[in-house]
């Protein structure tokens, strides 16, 4: 029986367990899921424990599924930005705090206060941002003292995991980055930033790169899941940086990033310095291949096609929206669409704008709105991407999730990014890219380029073609945020 690799990521409404033989070939899945708890408005919190009962089950249930394929190395990914807190015991002080909570707007004011903005854009390729780590501390430390006393270590998503899967608390630089205090060009924590906002830098972990070992699965583990005890568990990577290493992107081929249409839309451009874009519009963290990578995020992507026909069009069809949206023309005959109705991240970082249809008239119909919607999450990735090639030059993206399964949207997002979209053959996700990367940990592929060789061929290429209607578009699309402000 051929040995298997297994990858586990931890998102936001499941867990998904994947496992892979050494020749890519995904051999069994499972998934799990656990509530989201919202206590307040603006807060998104998980239980610790919700995922690490999840996790067990569905390690157990892939292990089940393995008809005697042996497993020799477990690969970690997960949702980025979280914050688990544990006291002197290892338990979990409260419930972590999320990648999407929006509490942290003083603690966000206080550590550009203490450190500047330019600075901190600087040292860690950002500013402050609400949803990263380092402001959640910020904000325990002021708004829940006593539990900040207690704080013995502070862990990301999926490190908490890892550390409950092995004992080991540790961390690599894909998911550290996006924590807001890790010094990017010497990929360890920033002590100077640490101690200005008076926070011990030892409660932070030990950071390895992405596919070291970072320890080996605990025997009580081992006996609730039937994996073999002492496997060796990878450090893995967050789960952007994780999707990217599963569809072979790497900061040794520039020009070459993905775009993700799901809930979000998502630009990743790898990049082999960490080369910062001066007003941090988008995100700068390490890539899990020792490389650094860009990337934009549109909040409501897929989101907003999914309010449009929840709110609308119930009755219909994902594939019935994209058939009316081709009855419009490119332009969508003059309408307009902001896709901000989460508030947004790239390049605005606001969690408080608000979406809008403009320029609508009597002659417009649903198809025109539709449209609209769709090419109005393509400017928003436009406006991400023109940020992102001033820094590093991109002409090819790996399109994946839900969106990018339409040929309407595809051909959209093509002529208005300008850029060539490769509709993988395959997209197995993030789990996938952690298998990899736990590949390359234990020896099993000398490094990553030697594992990307296994990865399946790519088939579908979407080349862009020049409409001056996106253009024109385009340029009345970029007044629109600062435009809007005033009637908020
Ligand atoms: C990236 C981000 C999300 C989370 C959710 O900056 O916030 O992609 O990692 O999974």
């Amino acid at each position: 029986m051929a040995d298997v690799v297994i990858g586990l990521d931890l998102g936001t409404g499941g867990v998904r367990a994947i496992a892979v033989d050494l020749q890519g070939q995904p051999i069994a899945q499972t998934t799990r899921s656990y509530p989201l708890l919202t206590p307040q408005p603006g807060w998104t919190e998980q239980n610790p424990a919700d995922w690490v009962v999840a996790s067990l089950e569905a390690l157990s249930d892939l292990t089940q599924r393995l008809n005697g394929h042996p497993a020799i190395a477990l690969g970690l990914s997960g949702q980025m930005h979280g914050m688990v807190g544990l006291d002197a015991d290892g338990q979990a002080i409260r419930p972590a705090i999320l990648w999407n909570d929006q509490r942290t707007g003083k603690a966000v004011d206080a550590i550009e206060t203490a450190i500047g903005r330019q600075e901190l854009i600087q040292r860690t390729g950002n500013p402050a941002i609400t949803g990263f780590q380092l402001p959640k501390v910020v904000w325990l430390q002021t708004e829940e003292p006593q539990a900040y006393d207690r704080l013995r270590q502070i862990l990301l998503p999926k490190d908490y995991l890892g550390y409950v899967l092995t004992g080991e608390a540790v961390t690599e630089p894909s998911d550290a980055s996006g924590t807001g205090c890790l010094n990017l060009a010497q990929r360890q924590w920033d002590a100077d930033i640490l101690n200005a906002l008076k926070i011990d830098p030892g409660l932070f972990p030990a950071v390895v790169e992405s596919t070291a070992i970072a320890g080996r699965l605990k025997s009580e583990i081992a006996s609730r899941t039937g994996l073999p005890a002492g496997l060796p568990v990878v450090a893995g990577g967050g789960d952007n940086a994780a999707a990217a290493i599963g569809l072979g992107i790497s900061s040794s081929h520039l020009n070459r990033g993905s775009l993700s249409i799901g809930t979000s839309g998502v630009i990743f451009v790898p990049c082999d310095r960490p080369i910062p874009d001066p007003e941090g519009r988008v995100h700068l963290f390490c890539h899990a291949d020792g490389g650094y990578h860009l990337l934009g995020v549109t909040l409501a992507a897929g989101g907003a096609l999914r309010w449009y026909k929840d709110t609308f069009a119930s009755k219909l069809a994902f594939t019935d929206l994209m058939e009316m949206a081709e009855r419009s023309l490119p332009g969508a005959r003059g309408v307009l669409f902001l896709p901000h109705l989460a508030g947004e991240r790239s390049p605005h970082l606001d969690p408080d704008t608000r979406g809008a249809w403009v320029n609508l008239s009597l002659a417009h119909t649903q198809a025109d709105l539709v449209r609209a919607v769709l090419e109005g999450v393509a400017f928003s990735l436009r406006t991400a991407m023109e940020i992102v090639s001033e820094i590093t030059p991109v002409h090819q993206l790996l399109a994946t999730g839900g969106g990018a399964r339409s040929n309407t949207w595809l051909r959209i997002l093509a002529d208005i990014l300008q850029a060539e979209l490769i509709a993988p053959s395959s997209e197995e996700g993030a789990a996938y890219g952690a298998a990899i990367l736990a590949m390359v940990g234990v020896g099993a592929h000398p490094d990553l380029e030697t594992a990307f060789e296994i990865l399946p061929e790519n088939n579908k290429v979407v080349q862009p073609e020049a409409n001056p209607a996106y253009e024109a578009a385009f340029e009345r699309y970029s007044l629109l945020y600062e435009a809007l402000k005033a009637v908020r």
